[in-house]
């Protein structure tokens, strides 16, 4: 069996499991093969505008009955009841779990349902729901090659999907890439405050901003040259570029991110434990 025949079914219909639904689509996956539960009537409807051949269910225990692969899209405070509700209609002995919840380790998803149960835990963000995301994975001992393919095979639709095999690696990735389009955005905001303050007007500051991000990303993403030979590229020595570098330079912009990645690999710690 291919892994575009392969019945894939998600529990929560909320952004990320959307952003995979529809990743999965434009890759020629058969709607008729998506089964997606989410108590929320709204959602539905949002869903249903989606494809009307996706099989919509307010039930978990259904989607999870007729899956091969279960995509756990529910967020992280409630992932706890859901397991206890899916433990009697989970197949692990059949059926590979993925949960996509930030912080949830492997033995919280396994230990209602099966200490063995074989599972992928994925970390992605939020560029996904353009498919620009990237999502770093990790499996649990009874995850088969098969079960890895077919992991795969739902991250990538959304990005670069990536393996890890220590799973206290997590909570790094998920300070760096979970939570690092915040990082990008809150420059972005800031960027644009800053246009309107020195006069620009606000459309103007707005695109200018959205199109600097835009080609710098693309730049770094298409370039083998370290980010610092980059920005070496674009800063004359005197220059302009030179006399903002010095002023984020001297205000502790490396310490600043040092502490505030910290700060997020230490809280992903912390929630993981409180679930564990
Ligand atoms: N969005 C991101 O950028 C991102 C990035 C990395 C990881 N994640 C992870 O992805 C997961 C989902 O996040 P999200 O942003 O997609 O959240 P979301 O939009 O709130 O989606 C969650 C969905 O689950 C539904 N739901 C609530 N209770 C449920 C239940 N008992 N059974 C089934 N579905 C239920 C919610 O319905 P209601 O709206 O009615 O409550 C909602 O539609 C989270 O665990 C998060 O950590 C998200």
């Amino acid at each position: 069996m291919t892994e575009q025949q392969l019945q894939i079914g998600f529990i929560g219909g909320g952004n990320m499991a959307r952003a995979i639904i529809r990743g999965l689509l434009q890759s020629g996956h058969d709607a008729g093969r998506l089964y997606i539960a989410d108590p929320s009537e709204e959602q539905q409807a949002v869903l249903a505008g989606i494809d009307s051949n996706l099989n919509i269910f307010s039930s978990n225990m259904e989607v999870a009955g007729i899956s091969e692969v279960l995509v756990l899209a529910v967020k992280p405070q409630i992932m706890g009841m859901v397991l206890e509700e899916l433990a009697t209609g989970t197949r692990p002995d059949t059926q590979l779990m993925m949960s996509v919840a930030a912080g949830i380790p492997l033995s919280s998803i396994q230990k209602p349902v099966d200490p063995s149960a074989p599972v992928v835990r994925v970390m992605p963000n939020h560029p996904a729901l353009v498919n620009a995301g990237i999502s770093v994975l990790i499996a649990s001992d009874s995850v088969s090659e098969d079960q890895k393919r077919q992991a795969e095979y739902v991250a990538a639709v959304v990005g670069q999907a990536l393996w890890i095999d220590d799973e206290s690696m997590m909570d790094a990735v998920t300070a760096v890439s979970g939570s690092g389009p915040a990082y990008f955005y809150l420059l972005m905001e800031t960027m644009e405050e800053c246009a309107l303050q020195l006069g620009l007007p606000a459309e103007l500051a707005r695109t200018l901003v959205k199109q600097t991000a835009y080609g710098a990303g693309l730049v770094a993403a298409g370039s083998d040259s370290a980010f610092s030979s980059l920005r070496a590229s674009v800063t004359s020595p005197g220059g302009t570029t030179e006399a903002a570098t010095n002023v984020l330079e001297q205000a502790g912009i490396r310490d600043i991110f040092r502490k505030a990645l910290t700060a997020a690999r230490d809280r992903s710690i912390e929630l993981g434990l409180k679930q564990a």
